[in-house]
């Protein structure tokens, strides 16, 4: 396994690989990995000739206040697991030399950018694009490999391939849960022991939600409700958004069809945590 630190080094590498007539897998990353991500990767192996996952915390997609300087970082053991998986090259980049001084390009998806997330996030989905965009012209990747855990992400980043004619297929594939349903993600580690267990509180809500569904109630409102006393009972939970919304606009909906987007987010003490199930 290849581990590229610099710009050239990946073009050269994706070069080759085409060359010779490889098809590319590509699995953007943050790192701080888990079986999330393995399960991207793994997708992208059985897919592919060659699988290239990039590792890079990437600035521009927080906004200031935000966790950036936090974030978990471990690129020994990220490299570990990407070896074990069989992964072909690392990308990780240094920020000074993927952003250097005097970046002027921005790549934004209107619209779908200012929902969810977007209303509380400003500017975090335009970070997202754009990394993602600069990723796909160095990779060249001939299907790249994205979760469900971000719904909004990968709806922001199959319009963007669209709208820019990007020769890339997106694929998005399954939230990955730990047994008792929380959503498996590098923020996780931020959570006390308490907080962890609070943390659950999330997909039950959620699989609630579902449940009335099925049983045929339309009332958004009422459901919505019943989601939010149902994290409220958590002392530190402090709810963000709760939202039922339509899965390919993402605009909110007043009456339950299908399929729906229920998306929430949720602070955990100090901890902010998205899930959603489509309903
Ligand atoms: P990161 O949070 O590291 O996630 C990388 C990819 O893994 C994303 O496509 C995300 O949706 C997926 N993922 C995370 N948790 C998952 C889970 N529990 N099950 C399945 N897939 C999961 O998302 C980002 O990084 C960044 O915004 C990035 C796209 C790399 C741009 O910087």
């Amino acid at each position: 396994m290849k581990l590229i630190r610099n710009i050239k080094g990946i073009v050269a590498f994706s070069r080759q690989a085409r060359l010779k007539g490889k098809s590319i897998g590509f699995v953007p990353t943050m790192g701080a990995l888990h079986m999330g991500h393995l399960s991207l990767i793994k997708k992208s192996k059985k897919e592919n000739d060659i699988t290239i996952v990039s590792i890079f915390v990437n600035p521009i997609q927080f906004a200031s206040g935000e966790d950036l300087k936090r974030y978990p970082r471990d690129l020994k053991n990220d490299a570990l697991l990407c070896r074990k998986s069989g992964v072909d090259a690392i990308f990780c980049p240094q920020v000074k030399s993927f952003y250097p001084q005097g970046y002027k390009t921005y790549v934004q998806v209107e619209g779908l950018s200012d929902h969810l997330c977007g209303r509380f996030r400003p500017g975090h989905f335009r970070g997202v694009t754009t990394v993602v965009a600069k990723l796909f012209n160095l990779v060249s990747p001939d299907t790249a490999y994205f979760g469900q855990k971000d719904a909004q992400q990968a709806l922001i980043i199959q319009k963007m391939a669209e709208d820019l004619n990007m020769p890339v297929k997106i694929r998005v594939l399954p939230t990955l849960r730990h047994k008792d349903g929380l959503a498996m993600s590098s923020r996780n580690a931020y959570l006390t022991k308490e907080e962890r267990r609070d943390a659950r509180v999330l997909y039950q809500a959620l699989s609630c939600a579902r449940a009335l569904v099925r049983q045929g109630k339309k009332n958004v409102a009422q459901i919505i409700q019943q989601v939010k006393s149902i994290i409220n009972k958590k002392k530190s939970a402090r709810i963000q958004y709760v939202l039922f919304v339509d899965t390919q606009d993402l605009e909110p909906i007043s009456r339950i069809k299908s399929p729906v987007l229920l998306a929430l987010s949720v602070y955990i003490g100090k901890t902010r945590l998205i899930d959603n199930i489509v309903i």
